[in-house]
Parts: C-alpha cells; structure tokens; sequence
C-alpha cells in the first residue's frame, strides 16, 4: 500500500473520529476535539499526517518556530505500529526542519515509553534533561530529547 502524506489541510476536522480513535487507545491522557482544534490554529503549529482513501494511520502535531521544532503529540494506529509509519513521519519532519533552517527538534517522553524512546534514539535524539513530575496522571517526570540538526555539540538542559 502507497501512503500519502498530508501538510496540515484545511479540512482536517473531517479526521476528528479517526484522529481521536488513534488518540483514545494511544495516551492515558489523550488529547479533546477541542485540544486538537485549538492546537492547530497557532500560527506555528503544525499537524501532519498518513492518509490513504480517505483512511488516517498515524498523525504527528508540531510546533515550527524560531529554528527550532518541537513535537507535541505523535501516533500511530495501534493496527499499523511497527511497520514504519512513525519513521515515515519523523524522517518527513527532520527533513523540512532542514530545509527550513531548522536547527534542534524537541520533544518529551516518558521513561516507560519504550518504542517511543527506541524510535528517537534510532534518529539519533539524546536524552538532553528531565521535567521532573511532568506527567498528570502518574506524576512520572519527562525526558526531553533533543536532535541536533546543525551537527553541533549540545549543551544540557537543566531540570525544570
Ligand atoms: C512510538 C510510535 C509512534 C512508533 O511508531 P511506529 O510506526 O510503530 O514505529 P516504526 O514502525 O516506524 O518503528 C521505528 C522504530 O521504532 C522502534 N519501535 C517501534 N515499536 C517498538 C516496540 N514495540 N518496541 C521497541 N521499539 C519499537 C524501533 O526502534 C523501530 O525501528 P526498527 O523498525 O528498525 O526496529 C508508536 O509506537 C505509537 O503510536 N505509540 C503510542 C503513542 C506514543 O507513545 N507516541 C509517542 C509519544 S512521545
């Protein structure tokens, strides 16, 4: 099957059921209708997704701005895991934020998230600092990850 691969589209509330039924079974605290509306109408927000007729598989939300990217919200139909559509997303991403002059991607993740932490370090992320008790249901803390895209050395950041 070809995917393709949709840049924030006008229509995209028409995805909403498919959106939230990905959304639903992925996070204990899964993003509203409304969390996803208001989330795309920032100016530097981004939603990015796998479409094949008329069928969402996966969705990436980000933020674009200031050289930087940071990734708010990542998944992929539990049916279709592991078959490269998360891959398929993020080398999308990496590969605008270079052309864009992007200069680090960020994102936060939980220790126990371990296809998450295995597919960002396959892209070469590092562990760059903790947000401690970041999460509201469990109270975990977060790690941020970060990718260098200029090649550059990067400076840790500290616990906040
Ligand atoms: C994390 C997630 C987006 C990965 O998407 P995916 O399409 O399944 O990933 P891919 O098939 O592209 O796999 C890429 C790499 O991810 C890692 N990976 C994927 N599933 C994994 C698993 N169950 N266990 C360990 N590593 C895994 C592997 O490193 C894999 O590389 P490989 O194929 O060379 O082994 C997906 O598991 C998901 O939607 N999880 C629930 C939501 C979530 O946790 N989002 C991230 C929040 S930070």
């Amino acid at each position: 099957m070809s995917y393709s691969l949709k840049k924030t589209w006008p229509d995209f509330v028409s995805f909403m059921e498919q959106i939230l039924e990905i959304e639903n079974v992925s996070f204990t605290v899964p993003w509203s209708a409304k969390s996803f509306e208001e989330e795309i109408n920032k100016s530097i927000s981004n939603l990015w997704a796998i479409i094949t007729d008329q069928k969402l598989f996966a969705y990436i939300c980000f933020w674009m701005f200031d050289r930087e990217i940071h990734i708010l919200n990542f998944a992929v139909h539990p049916q279709k895991r592991n078959t490269g559509l998360g891959k398929f997303l993020l080398e999308n991403i990496i590969e605008a934020g270079t052309a864009g002059g992007v200069e680090n991607i960020w994102l936060e993740v939980r220790p126990s998230n371990i296809p998450a932490l295995s597919i960002y370090k396959k892209f070469g992320f590092i562990e760059a600092g903790l947000r401690k008790a970041y999460y509201s249901d469990s109270r975990e803390d977060a790690i941020i990850m970060a990718l260098d895209l200029t090649g550059k050395e990067m400076d840790k950041v500290s616990n906040c």
